[in-house]
């Protein structure tokens, strides 16, 4: 039987069922194999900034990069649930401004978006959910805050941080979300989080106690110059690529590649344009 096209529903439907499995993924061909392997989420992560674009942090990630990936992604047609990262000061501005951004991702096919920040952006989550457009939280470690946080540092480890964060989860399931990243906390923040609150959360570099868990895919694939300490690379795929690359440059230099191929229908022809022209 063809797989469904899974929604929301289907995600919240999970927790403390069957883990959810989530990654990223910027492109068509990417997307088509990463949804052949069934995963639940493919988060069109402004990590594209750093992995893929180059960019020194995802600051510099513009709506229509985030928009050009995701219709990408989304020609895949993955039965896998698209989320859309709102990039740097696409929702912060104002509540109208927010829904409007938001509503871009769901009109060229994504069928969520994610926003990072806590209970400080309650009201327009809340505006961009009453829109009828669904909303990932992200806490813990919100990369687009580094600046304001003090670098990619571990958050939840004091009593008081961990208490913040806390609160920021539960106003943020108040607001409507429907799940939640929860990014580089200690286990115990996660933890507790994932038993208080009723949607699911989905981890990433804090520990084995949410209800999910997703990853950057360079760094799952080896691709990644930078990964965090908490990924895991699960083939090193920089290595085959170059050796790959090497061999078709060793090849083409030493004339072993490209073999003849076609050659003219009739000898008359390939003597007569061969020899007379
Ligand atoms: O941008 C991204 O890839 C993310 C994940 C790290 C959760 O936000």
């Amino acid at each position: 039987m063809e797989e469904k096209k899974k929604t929301i529903r289907d995600i919240q439907k999970m927790k403390g069922k069957k883990r959810i499995v989530a990654i990223t993924s910027y492109d068509y061909p990417t997307a088509k194999i990463v949804d052949e392997t069934g995963v639940d989420i493919i988060l069109v992560g402004d990590s594209l900034g750093m992995v893929v674009l180059g960019y020194p942090s995802t600051l510099q990630v513009s709506m229509n990069e985030m928009l050009i990936h995701t219709k990408a992604v989304c020609n895949a047609n993955p039965k896998a649930l698209v989320v859309s990262d709102m990039p740097f000061m696409s929702y912060e501005y104002s509540k109208e401004k927010a829904i409007i951004n938001a509503s871009r991702f769901l009109r060229i096919g994504s069928d969520a978006v994610k926003l990072e920040g806590g209970s400080e952006y309650k009201e327009i989550i809340k505006g961009i959910v009453n829109s009828g457009i669904p909303v990932m939280g992200h806490i813990g470690l919100t990369p687009q805050k580094h600046k304001q946080i003090g670098g990619y540092r571990l958050l939840g480890k004091s009593y008081s941080e961990a208490n913040e964060i806390l609160n920021d989860a539960l106003q943020l399931e108040d607001s409507g979300i429907f799940s939640l990243v929860i990014e580089y906390t200690t286990n115990e923040v996660a933890k507790k989080i994932t038993e208080k609150i009723s949607i699911p959360t989905i981890c990433i570099g804090s520990g084995p106690y949410c209800d999910g868990q997703i990853m950057v895919i360079n760094d799952l694939l080896g691709l990644g110059d930078y990964s965090p300490e908490f990924a895991k690379k699960y083939v090193d795929l920089k290595s085959i690529i170059r050796e790959a690359i090497l061999n078709y440059k060793s090849e083409v230099e030493n004339g072993k590649f490209p073999e003849k191929y076609w050659s003219m229908k009739s000898d008359e022809d390939k003597k007569k344009f061969m020899e007379e022209t």
